[in-house]
């Protein structure tokens, strides 16, 4: 049995502060969504090599790291379910980000926002136009290019300030296949217009830049202070306010259903006192997020949970990574010496066949699977499961999951215990990368 491809939906945060709602919208929540839709596969990851470009603070990046983690796992992230990674846990970016670099004009990246912005700083106060600006924040583009690319995602949700940086990795990504063949997988950003920015305090975009933000987890009191703080018009109780342009109805709006916005819409046009607003307000955001700050607040005093979930996520991460890199690197003509030379430009070769899982029942009643390789020689004997289901379930996870779902599976495995054999770890990456295409 065959399924569809799934999709693959990738997005990233950097390491650079404590998350605030404008986050939690913008990019958590809709990624925590994306990652339960059936036919998704999605990767999540804290970009702490981004962190390095804008925060020269180890203590910072460390603790942001922790926070942005226990958010995301305490909003309801299932690491099982998705894979959930520290980029700098993932060498193999750093090296495509190289490979990246070599395919990409100088020109494309002078036009980068984020790049150009700086400039024009510069211009404004008659500094130098390079002043403050690194080879990392020029280079910024071609790393996230290659977060994208490493793991051929096809949909990265992102905020509309992101859009330029997608465009650019499907430039890069053409490049290269132009170059050297079709191997990475042109990326489209995945923006929900609903909710894409947030106004903050100020009715700015929510951001740490402008000091406008709400914390996400912070103390309960401390969201209900902030909220007070939301800046409004003069109006008095009694007289009617406008939606339109109010910082405090659109954070609302991204919080509630549409009959709950329609009401409060209305509230508005009736003239409802800001105070009284802005306790609504409090108490509709207080509904989805409480529950979640229990969770939270357990993680970051449990920074060793954190941790090893990080670390659970890097091999699954690095299953797919690392064969893919080798690939890429063969690609490229980064090859042993001995490989000849015409590979890439001869016609593909037969591609060996695939490991294959078989499915069976046996007298007992129980339902068990084997891999064998092509040659017939078994690979993998699973232990019996009560349902073909059950059974099927863990062929799954060893297909897509490669070698990180064996430690998963392990009960269920007939296994030796110190180590799997080198030809099974093989197979089974082998068959993860062909669930990748
Ligand atoms: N640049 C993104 C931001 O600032 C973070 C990021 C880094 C990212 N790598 C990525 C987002 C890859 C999506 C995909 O929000």
């Amino acid at each position: 049995m065959t399924s569809p491809t799934p999709t693959r939906v990738l997005t990233g945060i950097t390491t650079t502060g404590t998350p605030h709602l404008g986050n939690y919208v913008g990019s958590i929540r809709a990624a925590v969504r994306a990652s339960r839709r059936p036919g998704v596969r999605s990767f999540y990851f804290l970009a702490d090599y981004h962190a390095l470009i804008k925060c020269d603070d180890p203590a910072r990046i460390q603790r942001s790291t922790l926070e942005i983690a226990a958010s995301w796992l305490a909003a309801g992230l299932d690491p099982e379910q998705v894979t959930f990674y520290r980029q700098s846990d993932i060498p193999e970016i750093p090296e495509l980000t190289w490979l990246l670099t070599c395919v990409t004009g100088k020109g494309v990246l002078n036009r980068a926002h984020a790049y150009k912005a700086m400039l024009d700083r510069n211009a404004a106060t008659g500094a130098d136009p390079d002043t403050d600006v690194t080879a990392g924040l020029f280079m910024y583009p071609v790393l996230m290019a290659a977060d994208i690319l490493m793991f051929n995602a096809h949909q990265v949700p992102v905020g509309r300030d992101q859009i330029q940086h997608i465009e650019m990795a499907r430039d890069m990504a053409a490049s290269f296949n132009h170059l050297y063949g079709e191997h990475l997988v042109p990326p489209e950003a995945l923006i929900d217009d609903n909710v894409a920015l947030l106004p903050g305090l100020d009715g700015r975009k929510m951001s740490k830049s402008y000091d406008n933000t709400i914390a996400l987890f912070g103390p309960r009191e401390q969201m209900r202070r902030q909220i007070m703080g939301i800046v409004t018009d003069s109006r008095a109780p009694g007289e009617p306010k406008a939606t339109e342009g109010s910082a405090l109805y659109q954070i609302y709006r991204a919080f509630a259903a549409d009959d709950e916005a329609a009401a409060f819409a209305r509230a508005f046009a009736d003239g409802i006192a800001w105070g009284d607003a802005k306790q609504q307000l409090f108490e509709r955001i207080e509904r989805e997020i409480g529950p979640m700050r229990a969770r939270y607040e357990h993680l970051v005093t449990h920074p060793e949970e954190v941790e090893a979930a990080l670390q659970a996520g890097a091999r699954k991460a690095r299953a797919i990574a690392a064969p893919f890199m080798r690939t890429l690197r063969h690609a490229v003509g980064l090859r042993p010496l001995e490989a000849p030379a015409a590979l890439a430009q001869a016609a593909p070769a037969p591609k060996a066949a695939l490991p294959t899982f078989k499915q069976y029942r046996e007298k007992d009643g129980r339902f068990y699977f084997k891999l064998a390789d092509a040659g017939g020689q078994v690979l993998l004997q699973s232990k019996g499961f009560d349902s073909p289901r059950d059974a099927g379930q863990a062929v799954k996870r060893l297909q897509t999951e490669g070698p990180a779902a064996l430690a998963a599976l392990g009960g269920q495995l007939e296994l030796p215990a110190e180590q799997a054999p080198p030809a099974l770890v093989q197979a089974l990456e082998r068959l993860a990368q062909e669930a990748m295409v």
